[in-house]
């Protein structure tokens, strides 16, 4: 099998010149990558840039090398085409079937997956035009990703940035995996909670846990990449905010509550991925809890966080809404497994076995997934991502049987 071959399409905006870092992934990760940089891009970025970068030539006119019909060839080839920076003058082209250049005629050609990562003003995003044509272009199933929320061209900030282009990569390499034209949550708003809450003590100390958020990051990114609108509730997580999503972030476990009470009524999905830790100290001290001279420390009085998976589960705040549970057990893994699924009153729950080495920080997972109509799917050993689309397979595979 050849190299996977992927269109990059790059428009006229500033954060061209990150498309130069997506490019060099692209590359060193093992794809034929063919850069279509729009007239007006090489105003930021030229073309031998471009044609250095990826070892083939970049063209943005269908009149070079006519002979071989490159306007329609282009396309009909490609694996996978991304258009970062997506300027909101493209999408409204691609979204009315404009084909003037290189670019849009490529984009009418692809029956591949196709990935806009728009960078604009805040004012451009948000304009009803734009916001109309990113509807369009997603109902016919290309993946527009949200723009990242920063520091935009000159001193202004907002919504319109183009996220990290690591991140971008990521959702590129996502897509490819799954290799599906067609994004199947598409049109769905998914609210995942990650990472371990931190209970404090004092100004220094807190009560914690070892879970790193990768398996919740997992979620969130194969998500975006499957089309849905991502809200990511991170509980002390040091991992970069993937492409896409809407990161909210909360330290303990009764902000996490309200983050998640507060996202859940227009969520289709609420997937609980976080440590949330059960206990938190019944005071906290203002000031740095001090050791005595002669004395016992004080033991430390702990009082019961709510429970939010049980309560989001009892109270749904959404006809039809999938709520997804994890549980982590040391010791009889199914029983406490089936067991704690009825206890939650979740529709499907995640269950891996945890211990020093296993999970925490890990890259890998294990798990089954238990279903509330009483099915148990097994996932081997491998990747987080991959337990990550299989919990999405069983969520969309809800939405189909009741559709049936
Ligand atoms: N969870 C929650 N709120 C809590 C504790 C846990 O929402 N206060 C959620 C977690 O996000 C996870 C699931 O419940 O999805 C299971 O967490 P786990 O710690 O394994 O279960 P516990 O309820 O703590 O049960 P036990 O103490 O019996 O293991």
């Amino acid at each position: 099998m050849g190299k996977p071959k992927v269109v990059l399409g790059v428009s006229g905006g500033i954060a061209a010149y990150k498309a130069c870092e997506l490019l060099r992934r692209l590359t060193e990760s093992g794809h034929d990558v063919r850069v279509v940089p729009t007239a007006a891009s090489l105003n930021f970025v030229g073309e031998a840039t471009w044609a250095a970068l990826s070892g083939n030539p970049a063209s943005t006119e269908v009149w070079e090398t006519v002979h071989e019909v490159p306007h329609v060839r282009i396309g009909q080839g490609a694996d996978l085409v991304v258009v970062a920076p997506a300027t909101a003058d493209m999408l409204a082209k691609a979204a009315h079937g404009l084909a003037d250049d290189l670019l849009t005629n490529t984009l009418l050609t692809a029956r591949c997956p196709v990935v806009f990562a728009p960078a604009m003003h805040t004012e451009m995003w948000e304009h009803p035009a734009t916001q109309e044509n990113v509807a369009t272009l997603r109902r016919r199933g290309a993946l527009v990703i949200e723009p990242a929320v920063g520091r935009l061209t000159g001193k202004d900030t907002g919504k319109g940035r183009l996220p990290d282009p690591e991140e971008i990569f990521e959702v590129c390499r996502q897509v490819l995996r799954r290799g599906v034209a067609a994004p199947d949550l598409a049109g769905r708003h998914v609210v995942i909670s990650a990472g371990g809450t931190r209970e404090p003590l004092d100004p220094v100390r807190f009560l914690g846990n070892r879970s790193s958020g990768k398996q919740g990051y997992a979620l969130a990114r194969t998500a975006v990449a499957r089309g849905a609108r991502v809200t990511l509730i991170a509980a002390n997580t040091a991992l970069a905010d993937p492409a896409g999503v809407d990161v909210v972030r909360v330290g303990t476990a009764v902000q996490l509550r309200e983050a998640v009470l507060k996202a859940a009524p227009d969520a289709d999905v609420v997937v609980m991925a976080a440590a949330v830790a059960d206990f938190r100290p019944a005071e906290y001290a203002g000031g740095k809890i001090k050791k005595k001279d002669g004395e016992d420390p004080a033991p430390v009085a702990l009082v019961r966080n709510p429970d939010v998976l049980a309560e989001i589960s009892a109270d749904r705040a959404r006809e039809g809404q999938v709520v997804v549970g994890f549980a982590a057990e040391t010791d009889d893994v199914l029983d406490n497994g089936r067991a704690k699924l009825r206890r939650k009153g979740c529709d499907l729950l995640v269950v891996n076995e945890v211990g020093e080495a296993r999970t925490f920080g890990s890259e890998e997972n294990e798990a089954i997934i238990l279903s509330s109509d009483g099915s148990e799917i097994p996932v081997p050993y491998g990747p987080k991502e991959a337990l990550a689309e299989a919990i999405w397979d069983q969520v969309t595979q809800r939405y189909t049987s009741r559709r049936a």
